[in-house]
Parts: structure tokens; C-alpha cells; sequence
């Protein structure tokens, strides 16, 4: 295995630090990644190399492996003097550097034009770059010719973390490795499709970055489009990464921008979660009393293809919401005619990406006894019971194919900048808004959501 150097910006992070060092640790013992990889950590904060092992150890809950060394420097990113620290640090290393950006988005620039006037951009260098990427279409459009000035494309990898999960890797192989799906996956019987992203939590902190974020740009922008351009995307000739993301773009760019008519936002407010009392958004730490920013959001997307045509993908996504739940559901047309009396089922494919991970498809069938009454029941693929192993974490497979020099599972430019392209209507919009509709933590969101799926005469699928 190659030797790796892990250069870590925004090393004192709430991400380095939840996410980063667990995973890197993991790798490190389970040899996914070298027993000598060296981590160095570079952030504001003055701290020894031995605060620094502290912290990562008490991140990853282990103690760091003693053949991985392990080094802090403290600076300003975008300044000069971190970058020729590390520079001096690295003279002589071999192997791969790989960069990783946990920084805010408006970092990232000057970080990367840094990174290059220290000479430690093309040459070994690999990147690898936090969400959200940019604000906007046009600031994800100069991030990239930023990035590209400093790293050849092919060594930009732009994390989604949803990617690397099991499950979301699992849309693209349950449709195209079953000859079953494909000829009902259209318009022909498709009615609509629902894409759910339910947390329970709220910010945790993080005011500084939600309050400029919200909602969409925090979970839609990423996440939710790429669950919407797994499900909707054609295949590909070959299982590439090219094949792949050419396919997720091409999909992507037929998305039409989302109308302000399209879309409706809300705000939490006190309430009850998993019977916890908790505060409003506006209450939380950090954050404005009179903040504006939405903190859930549903969508109605369109797809101009011929596949989709006339399908809507209703999009929702919130914090504070009654459970944590991620699925895709496919809700399939009704039969033609109804023989048995009322009881004709609507059939509907549901992806459960998290918790709880499986593929159910609710099917009508005969309730055992005199006469015929049919109710719905489920058939399901369960990964607990069918698979033995337990999935790796979303950040322990995306540093390593990060190494390994596989940018499947991460953004392309063009699919960043499409993604965006997609919202950028209403992200402009909902940026100048003076409110925010709120609904109460433990809710569903506010009242318009339902009215949104409601004017089509439709529901959304709660449990
Ligand atoms: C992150 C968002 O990208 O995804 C968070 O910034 C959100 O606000 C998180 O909570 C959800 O990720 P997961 O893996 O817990 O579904």
C-alpha cells in the first residue's frame, strides 16, 4: 500500500472530530488504510502535537495506532505561513497527500491557492472537499476554477457523504442488476415518487454554518438530488466512474429549476421529540432571534426526460421532525380496474436508506378466511437478516476509495454545478424572504407541505 500523508484542515471540527478520526482510526486497524499513514492536523486553535492526540483519541474513542504518527500546526488556512510550515513538513515524504477541506465553504478557495503557492497542489497532491460546495451555482462555478487552478480535476474529490453509504450504493445495483425493474421504472407506471430525509435532531450546535445554510443548501443541494439522480438516472453503458457521473449529470440537467410555487419552507418551534422537550431553532445557541432560515423544506421536481415526463418527485427534508428516517418511495399506478371491491392496492416500492436498512414493496393479498377482503402487507429484502457483515461507515469507504484513486462515489465539476443549477432559483428567493412558516418540533413540518402534495391530490407516505 502506498504511503499516505492525511492533511487535515479544520482539524478541531465538529466534522474532523464526529466524523474524520473515527473513520480514519477504523481504517488505520482494519488495514484499509497504511499502519503508517501520517495525520497531520492544521486549525486555528494553538495546541502541542500531544493536545492534538488527545483530541483525535478522544474522537475516535481509541487510542491512536503508535505506528501512525501524528502532528499538529496551528495557523490561519488561507494565510501563507501554515502552508510553508507544511510544506516544510512534507519535504522528503513519499507517497500520496491527500488534502482533506473540513473548512467552511468560502475557505475553500483561498486554502486551495494556498496549497498551490506552496508548490503541494498537482505534483502528489489529491484533494478532497467538504459540502457545501459554493452557495450558489455561480460560487460552485468559480470553487471549481479555483480548485482546477491548484489540482487537475481527476484529484478533486467533492464528498457527498450519502454516497458512502451501503444502502444509496445499493439504488443503482437493485435497478440495474434486476432485468425486473427496468420495465417498470417510467412514466408509463410510475404515478409520483416521494424522497424523505427525516432527523430528529436539530442543529447540535452548529448555528455558525446552519444559519448561513438551512435546509436546502444543507441536505437538497447534496443529498437529496443524489438520491433523486440515483433513482431517476439511466444506466450506464459501463460501470465507471465517467459512465456513472456522466449519467447522474445527464439526468441532473433535466431537472427543471424548482418554482417558487414548487416549494415551501418552515421553521421549528418548541416542542415535544421522541418525548423530549426541546427548543425553537431561534433559541438555539448562536443563533438569531429573528433568523429567518428554514430548517425543513418540501419540493415538487420535475424531470424533462422521456422516462419522467409528467412524474413529480416530491422532495422533504427537516430537523426536529418525529423520527429520523431516510427512503425513496416509488409509488406505483393503480390497477386498471378494481375487482375486489375498494381493495385494489397501490403498489409502492420503498428504499429505506436509514434506519432499520431494507427494500419493501407493499402488495395487496388475501386475507385468509371466508370471503375476499384484501389488505396490504409487505414483502421485503432486510440487510440484517440477509447479509451477515455490517456496512462500513460513509466516511471509512469514502477515504478510502479517496486513496485509492476511485472518484465514483464523489461529485463531478459539472454535477455539483447542475445540482445547483436545479435550486438556484429559489435558494436566491429564499435568501431575501422575511419569514419563515413555522411548525412545531415533533411535526411534520408546517401545514402548506401537505397542502403542497394535497393540490395534486396526493398524500405524503408517513408511517
Ligand atoms: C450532513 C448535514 O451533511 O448530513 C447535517 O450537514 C445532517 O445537517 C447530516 O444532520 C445527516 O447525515 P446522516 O448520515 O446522519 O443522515
Amino acid at each position: 500500500m502506498e504511503t499516505l500523508t492525511l492533511v487535515v484542515f479544520g482539524a478541531t471540527g465538529d466534522l474532523a472530530r464526529r466524523k474524520l478520526y473515527p473513520a480514519i482510526a477504523n481504517n488505520i486497524m482494519s488495514g484499509l488504510l497504511p499502519k503508517d499513514t501520517r495525520l497531520i492536523g492544521t486549525a486555528r486553535q494553538v495546541m502541542t502535537d500531544q493536545g492534538y492526540r488527545r483530541l483525535v483519541e478522544e474522537s475516535a474513542g481509541r487510542s491512536w495506532p503508535k505506528s501512525a504518527p501524528l502532528t499538529y500546526l496551528s495557523g490561519d488556512a488561507d494565510q501563507p505561513a501554515v502552508h510553508q510550515a507544511l510544506a516544510e513538513h512534507l519535504k522528503g515524504t513519499r507517497g500520496l497527500h491527500l488534502f482533506y477541506l473540513a473548512v467552511p465553504t468560502q475557505l475553500i478557495g483561498p486554502v486551495v491557492a494556498r496549497l498551490a503557492e506552496a508548490k503541494l497542489g498537482r505534483s502528489r497532491g489529491r484533494v478532497i472537499v467538504e459540502k457545501p460546495f459554493g452557495v450558489d451555482e455561480a460560487s460552485a462555478r468559480t470553487l471549481n476554477r479555483q480548485m482546477q487552478k491548484a489540482f487537475a480535476e481527476g484529484e478533486i474529490y467533492r464528498i457527498d457523504h450519502y454516497l458512502g453509504k451501503e444502502t444509496v450504493q445499493n439504488i443503482l445495483v437493485f435497478r440495474f442488476s434486476n432485468g425486473v425493474m427496468e420495465p417498470l421504472w417510467n412514466r408509463g407506471q410510475i404515478d409520483h415518487v416521494q424522497i424523505t430525509a427525516a432527523e430528529t435532531i436539530g442543529i447540535e450546535g452548529r448555528s455558525d454554518y446552519y444559519d448561513h445554510s438551512g435546509a436546502l443548501r444543507d441536505m437538497v443541494q447534496n443529498h437529496l438530488l443524489q438520491l433523486l439522480a440515483l433513482t431517476a438516472m439511466e444506466p450506464p453503458a459501463v460501470f465507471s466512474a465517467e459512465g456513472v457521473r456522466s449519467e447522474k449529470v445527464k439526468v441532473l440537467s433535466a431537472v427543471r429549476p424548482v418554482r417558487a410555487e414548487d416549494a415551501v419552507r418552515g421553521q421549528y418551534q418548541a416542542g415535544m421529540v421522541e418525548g423530549v422537550r426541546v427548543r425553537a431553532y431561534t433559541a438555539e445557541p448562536g443563533v438569531a432571534k429573528d433568523s429567518r432560515r428554514e430548517t425543513f423544506c418540501a419540493l415538487r421536481v420535475f424531470i424533462d426526460n422521456w422516462r419522467w415526463h409528467g412524474v413529480p418527485f416530491y422532495l422533504r427534508t427537516g430537523k426536529r421532525l418525529p423520527e429520523r428516517a431516510t427512503r425513496i418511495q416509488v409509488v406505483f399506478k393503480a390497477p386498471p380496474l378494481d375487482l375486489f371491491e375498494g381493495a385494489a392496492q397501490t403498489n409502492i416500492l420503498t428504499i429505506h436508506i436509514q434506519p432499520d436498512e431494507r427494500i419493501s414493496l407493499r402488495i395487496g393479498a388475501k386475507r385468509p378466511g371466508l370471503g375476499t377482503h384484501v389488505d396490504p402487507v409487505e414483502m421485503e429484502f432486510v440487510y440484517a437478516s440477509s447479509f451477515r457483515s455490517a456496512s462500513a461507515e460513509a466516511y471509512e469507504r469514502l477515504l478510502v476509495d479517496a486513496t485509492q484513486g476511485d472518484p465514483t462515489l464523489f461529485t463531478r465539476e459539472d454535477e455539483v454545478e447542475a445540482a445547483w443549477r436545479v435550486l438556484d432559483p429559489l435558494v436566491q428567493r429564499w435568501d431575501r424572504e422575511t419569514s419563515c412558516p413555522p411548525y412545531a418540533a415533533g411535526s411534520w413540518g408546517p401545514q402548506t407541505a401537505a397542502a403542497l402534495i394535497a393540490r395534486d391530490g396526493r398524500t405524503w407516505l408517513d408511517p
